[in-house]
């Protein structure tokens, strides 16, 4: 069987390698791939946003399972138009895929299945969020673009006047475009954050282990948002009782609430939670895996990741087995251009990857990575590599994953060093540095 991943983060080269290590799977293409995809897979020159070439590519490498990575060809159709040509696809189809693409669609099905949520209120128009915000006082406001922003169209916010202004920016700036078309001011929750994927078929769902991202730029949870900066999985501040709990009264009663909107979802569930001291409560869904919880998660797998695409894609989820998983906990370090998540430059030779890739229970994923003409590895995005490594207990997963980050530079490379520190810190009550 061929398969074919879509995108060319660290999500995607995590996707190809684990699939290519199927014994169903004979080959793995990727599109358009980096320069780790290259070593684990095949790259193929075809943008994700080129549907025609994908679909022609597909047909004529006789690809028995496609998967799609990133938001943006889901929530744009890339997986009708797939369906529609008889492709076997795994991923949400357009419509599903709006439970990332359109925040408000989201709320509103978060608030017809009764899943706790932070209270909000949708708009179209600045000027009656504007008396909205007069008309009410409360600890702490979420202003939200409506529509995709690439993770950046969310402003937490201390006073009224702070949301007004970022109300301002949405909807009149236009910061992030059409995502502010329409937008959500909401209740500002508090508590950690934990992401809770589920594979479903739109039926019955296989929820993986908890995973925790850092979102900041920087040590101590402090600096700009980005995309990720660094994950670990499993997650203890959801132990086996909330996770049971997040099942039955938030990623079930979606999958059956989207059922009777007539809204089948297909794919990767993964609800975005705070936990506050009233429970769980979902801050977003994402339509996909996570970039980087997805490369912890399936460094831990043991389950054949394409059997669960293959039997997510015919509605058979139920006729499997429960996941396996190594017991070993994975802490994923991501590794930077100088700048991110602001203005950076790219093109610089990595150094030390084969270095890195002599040490035991370490794998690099590229993200930002690309070859150039000579076969060498160069720096290509913002978010260059995602470095994991399994350990006996977090911190010594920590403590390797840093090793291989310290073998490997380029001009201006960095990283966070404090991954997982709040785990090892939850679990042993001292940190590593
Ligand atoms: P989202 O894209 O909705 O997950 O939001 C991105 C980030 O904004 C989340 O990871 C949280 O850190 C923060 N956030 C979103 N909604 C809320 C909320 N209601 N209260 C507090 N923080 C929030
Ligand atoms: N790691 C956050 C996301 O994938 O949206």
């Amino acid at each position: 069987m061929n398969v074919l991943v879509v995108g060319n983060g660290g999500r995607e080269h995590a996707l190809a390698w684990k699939l290519s290590q199927s014994p169903e799977v004979s080959k793995v293409y990727v599109a358009p791939g980096n320069a780790g995809t290259a070593v684990d897979a095949e790259n193929v020159d075809i943008s994700q946003d080129d549907y025609p070439a994908l679909i022609q590519f597909a047909k004529e490498h006789k690809i028995g399972l496609t998967v799609v990575g990133p938001e943006a060809p889901l929530v744009g159709g890339l997986v009708d138009a797939f369906l529609a040509e008889g492709l076997r696809v795994f991923g949400p189809t357009k419509k599903a895929a709006q439970m990332e693409g359109s925040k408000i669609f989201c709320k509103e099905v978060l608030n017809r299945a009764l899943v706790p949520t932070a209270r909000s209120q949708a708009f179209d128009n600045p000027n009656d969020a504007y008396a909205y915000l007069r008309a009410t006082d409360q600890d702490g406001y979420v202003v939200k673009a409506g529509g995709l922003a690439a993770g950046k169209g969310v402003v937490v916010c201390d006073t009224k006047e702070e949301a007004a202004e970022a109300v301002r920016q949405i909807a009149e700036e236009r910061a992030f475009g059409a995502a502010g078309d329409h937008f959500l001011i909401e209740e500002r929750l508090v508590g950690q954050e934990a992401s809770v994927l589920a594979i479903t078929d739109g039926q019955t769902i296989m929820t993986l282990q908890p995973a925790q991202d850092h979102k900041a730029a920087y040590d101590g949870d402090v600096g700009p948002n980005t995309g990720g900066m660094g994950a670990y999985c499993p997650a203890s501040l959801v132990d086996d009782r909330k996770l049971h709990w997040i099942e039955e009264k938030i990623l079930l009663p979606t999958v059956f609430t989207l059922n009777r909107m007539d809204t089948k979802f297909k794919g990767v569930l993964y609800a975005g939670l705070m936990m506050t001291p009233q429970g769980p409560r979902v801050l977003e869904y994402n339509a996909r895996f996570g970039d980087p919880e997805c490369q912890p998660l399936l460094f831990r797998l043991k389950t054949d990741l394409h059997t669960v695409m293959q039997a997510t894609i015919d509605e058979r989820l139920m006729s499997l087995a429960p996941l396996e998983w190594d017991a070993r906990p994975a802490v994923c370090v991501v590794m930077a251009s100088k700048g991110y998540p602001g203005a950076y430059e790219k093109g610089f030779e990595i150094f030390g990857l084969d270095d890195a890739a002599q040490l035991p229970d370490v794998k690099v994923f590229h993200a930002g990575t690309k070859l150039d003409a000579n076969g060498v590895v160069r720096t290509n995005g913002g978010r260059v590599l995602d470095v994991v490594a399994l350990g006996d207990t977090v911190a010594d997963a920590k403590r390797k994953a840093y090793e291989a980050v310290s073998k490997i530079h380029w001009e201006g490379s960095w990283s966070r060093s404090d991954i997982a520190d709040k785990e090892i810190k939850a679990t042993s009550g001292t940190t590593e540095s």
